[in-house]
């Protein structure tokens, strides 16, 4: 069916908008506008959808938007920040479940194809399916409803012979097509438990990469989708999602130094005892940590997921206002994979005011740190372990850190002796030139203010 010219002119101004959208998204400076453009993207796309002539289930319709629609509403205006990966993950389940439903109608239909409308359909429905249990087991274990990593005994194998199946029958249906409901059923049943059993053995630590992973998938089968039913607006969120997705997989692999292959199919764990840990932890006051700070000419601050827990990142700010104008040089070094998601830590320091020129990536920033007088640390851990340099049997061996120990004195505030996501013991708190801070970060922020402030 040829659609009425307002109806294609309608989804190809929502897909300019998705991607003039992405664009305002790319910095944190316009990242709050990108994300209202792309919505009235979708918006647009939507009721165009609504304009399609002789569309039945109006009401159908129209109810799923309602209930789709109020639930994101309610959920997106609940969700703490630290709580973001786990609905980033949900959401996009259901967008791989979305693809592969779209598909599994279109078989059912048993409608003529093309050869190639088949295939697509096929690829789409199977990457769908796996996306959308993969996502629900990765929001299940990031929520903490799933505690272990379930593996299986020749794990790898059982992944090959699953998937192998899923292609097979697949297959069969391209070459039958139209499908037999019992070979359709087959092919889903097989695809979701794919996307559970590959899921299932990664670890929680790996999850925002697997979730990232997911979404390009998403992407990729929406896009499939958008194929078979001949919308463009689908196809080219689709592709947009997809290559997204693929960046930041890789982005956040490299800061990891692990291969996508290893994350999937390699549980990250310790390959030894490790290298020993010399010294003990020293602790300071927070008159101390202030006095340190307030008469240095030079402070690096490092947040990490213990600043998103402890939302110390207002007092964190006001902080640095005081000791830059006490005269102090202050500077954010950002890892990039500090937090639980890409760029979690620019996203608060961004909510809490802090300017963008005072931020800085591990590339531009770590060759200061040998000039810094202090390196304050908070919440922050995996990603200032100097034992990702040398330890070999380290799960985090290789990861690329920041430099906070060529600092001539680091502080660290975080509550006790917990390890970082990783569960690896961090050699920095026990070297000569660190000093620990006890304390939630945000209460603790909040003490340095008060004796910087009498500092005067
Ligand atoms: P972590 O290594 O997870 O360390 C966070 C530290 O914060 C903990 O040692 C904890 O110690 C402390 N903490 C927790 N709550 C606190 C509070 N309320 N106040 C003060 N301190 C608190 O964090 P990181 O250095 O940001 O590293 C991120 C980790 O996540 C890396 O291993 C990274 O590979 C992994 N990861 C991140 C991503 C992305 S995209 N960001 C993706 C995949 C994996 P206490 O319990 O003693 O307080």
């Amino acid at each position: 069916m040829t659609l009425p010219v307002y109806v294609q002119g309608a989804w190809f101004l929502g897909a300019a908008l998705f991607i003039f959208g992405l664009k305002g998204m790319s910095s944190p400076a316009s990242a709050r506008k990108g994300i209202v453009v792309a919505g009235y993207g979708m918006l647009v796309a939507i009721a165009a959808t609504f304009l399609i002539p002789g569309l039945q289930n109006l009401a159908l319709m129209a109810l799923a938007l309602a209930l789709g629609g109020s639930a994101a509403w309610i959920s997106g205006k609940k969700v703490k920040m630290t709580d973001m990966p786990q609905m980033v993950a949900i959401y996009n389940g259901m967008g791989g479940g979305a693809a592969a439903a779209i598909a599994a109608i279109e078989f059912a239909k048993g409608d003529a194809h093309s050869l190639a409308t088949t295939v697509l359909a096929v690829i789409g429905a199977l990457i769908g399916a796996v996306s959308f249990t993969g996502s629900c087991v990765a929001w299940a274990k990031l929520q903490g409803v799933l505690k272990k990593a379930h593996r299986l005994p020749a794990q790898n194998a059982v992944n090959v012979v699953l998937a192998l199946i899923a292609i097979g029958l697949g297959g069969a249906m391209v070459l039958m097509a139209p499908a037999q409901p019992e070979l359709i059923f087959g092919f889903f049943a097989v695809a979701l438990v794919l996307g559970l059993i590959v899921t299932l053995p990664i670890g929680g630590a790996d999850m925002p990469v697997v979730i990232s992973l997911f979404n390009a998938f998403t992407g990729l089968a929406v896009g499939f989708e958008g194929y078979v039913l001949g919308n463009p607006a689908l196809i080219i969120a689709g592709i947009v999602v997809g290559a997204a997705g693929t960046l930041l997989t890789q982005l956040m692999a490299k800061a990891m130094n692990r291969p996508i292959s290893n994350i999937l199919f390699t549980p990250m764990v310790a390959s030894g005892p490790g290298e020993a840990i010399s010294g003990s932890m020293k602790e300071l006051s927070a008159l101390d940590a202030a006095a340190m700070m307030r008469y240095a000419s030079k402070v690096i601050i490092v947040p990490g997921y213990g600043m998103a827990v402890a939302h110390a990142q207002h007092k964190v700010w006001e902080m640095t206002s005081i000791l830059e104008e006490a005269g102090v040089e202050v500077k954010f070094a950002i890892h990039p994979v500090a937090g639980r998601m890409p760029g979690h830590m620019n996203v608060l320091l961004a909510e809490a005011g802090v300017p963008y020129d005072k931020i800085f990536d591990l590339d531009e920033v770590n060759g200061e740190f040998g000039q810094a007088d202090v390196a304050l640390i908070i919440g922050a851990n995996d990603v200032v372990n100097p034992s990702a340099r040398t330890d070999k049997a380290s799960p985090i061996y290789g990861m690329p850190i920041l430099n906070a120990d060529q600092a001539q004195n680091v502080i660290v505030i975080k509550r006790g002796k917990g390890t970082g996501y990783s569960g690896v013991e961090n050699a920095l708190f026990y070297t000569d030139n660190c000093r620990m801070l006890y304390g939630d970060a945000q209460p603790m922020a909040g003490e340095i203010i008060q004796h910087l402030k009498a500092m005067g």
